[in-house]
């Protein structure tokens, strides 16, 4: 994506958010390079229990997982780091290695820097596995898999799915349904309904990295849309627990009247103190949940996993 493409999309998307009310914008504006870098911390703080948990699944169960798809592609949607997948990869790698075949990974993600530099590193480290980046959009509505022989494996690790909401899960699975094969598979990893301090905690920590990576969101329309008037400082990072709909909501709230101008719209825009913007929303599921949501969209759940203190789950589904 060439910054003038990212930019005019980030235009049409602050265009239609800014001016609803409460004021949201897509979530993948949060990915810069900065903010990719800053959701990297995030992994490694004390208070983000999801990575852990999900790399206790995974280092118990890749070898499984491999096995039992013996898929010869995996495609994972939103890969960041890939550091997580690295024990898929060894998993495949072996697999593969076994049957005399090549295995060829696929890390999508919009997040230009970290996808490039991810993919030189896991070339490096990897010789034996094809590595095919691709840079995209997976809510963009035309959803393509690229190709292979044997069967392909579609991950979505880190919770991601929560940051749909309920609409736009639905749509989600059912396009991934459409993209995939019959015999194909899909492993997903989704964090489940806890304790209320627990999950707010985990989005609103002591050290404040999620407050500098929820405000950055503001950096990146004050860069990308040519601002003036718009400072990171004038708001407070704010993570809130919604009982209704099960997730936790990052919002944004003006510490006083912000009253900004976009060059790139050609338009003023104004918040009063203590107004808020929906930046994220990271949706918690009971335990069968996701099951019925993905039977319903023709993806049945083979196998679910979850960790000892049963926070987080990974299934494998079989489309
Ligand atoms: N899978 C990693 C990273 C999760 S963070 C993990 O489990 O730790 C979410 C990732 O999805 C980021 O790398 C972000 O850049 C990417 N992302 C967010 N929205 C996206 C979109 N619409 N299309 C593609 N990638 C997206
Ligand atoms: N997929 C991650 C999650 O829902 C994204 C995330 C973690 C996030 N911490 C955040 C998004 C803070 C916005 C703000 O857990």
């Amino acid at each position: 994506m060439t910054s003038t493409t990212a930019d005019s999309a980030l235009a049409a998307d602050a265009a239609e958010g800014l001016w609803q009310d409460p004021p949201v914008l897509p979530t993948k504006w949060l990915y810069d390079e900065r903010g990719s870098k800053l959701f990297d911390e995030i992994t490694f703080l004390p208070e983000y229990y999801p990575t852990r948990r999900e790399t206790a699944i995974l280092t118990r169960h890749a070898a499984d997982i491999a096995s039992t798809t013996d898929a010869t592609m995996m495609v994972e949607l939103g890969s960041g780091t890939s550091t997580k997948t690295r024990l898929l990869l060894d998993a495949f790698a072996a697999n593969a290695a076994e049957h005399g075949r090549t295995f060829t990974y696929v890390p999508v993600d919009v997040s230009s820097e970290m996808l490039r530099s991810t993919a030189d590193v896991l070339a490096t480290d990897y010789p034996s596995l094809v590595i095919e980046p691709v840079l995209a959009d997976f809510t963009e509505p035309g959803l393509r898999l690229p190709e292979t022989d044997g069967s392909r494996l579609a991950a979505f690790l880190g919770g991601t799915i929560g940051n749909f909401d309920d609409a736009a899960r639905h749509a989600f699975f059912a396009r991934l349904s459409e993209a995939l094969s019959p015999g194909d598979y899909l492993l997903l990893g989704a964090d489940r309904v806890k304790d209320t301090g627990r999950l707010v905690a985990a989005y609103d920590d002591k050290a404040g990295v999620t407050a500098d990576f929820n405000r950055n969101m503001i950096e990146v329309l004050r860069r990308g849309l040519d601002a003036t008037g718009l400072f990171v400082d004038d708001f407070d990072h704010i993570a809130r627990w919604n009982p209704k709909k099960h997730r936790i909501e990052m919002w944004l709230r003006a510490r006083r009247d912000v009253d900004a101008h976009f060059g790139a719209l050609d338009r003023d825009w104004s918040l009063p103190a203590g107004a808020e913007i929906l930046t994220e929303i990271s949706t918690k599921f009971a335990p069968d949940q996701l099951a019925d949501e993905l039977s319903a969209a023709e993806l049945p759940v083979v196998t679910t996993w979850t960790d000892d203190a049963d926070d987080f789950q990974v299934t494998l589904s079989r489309r």
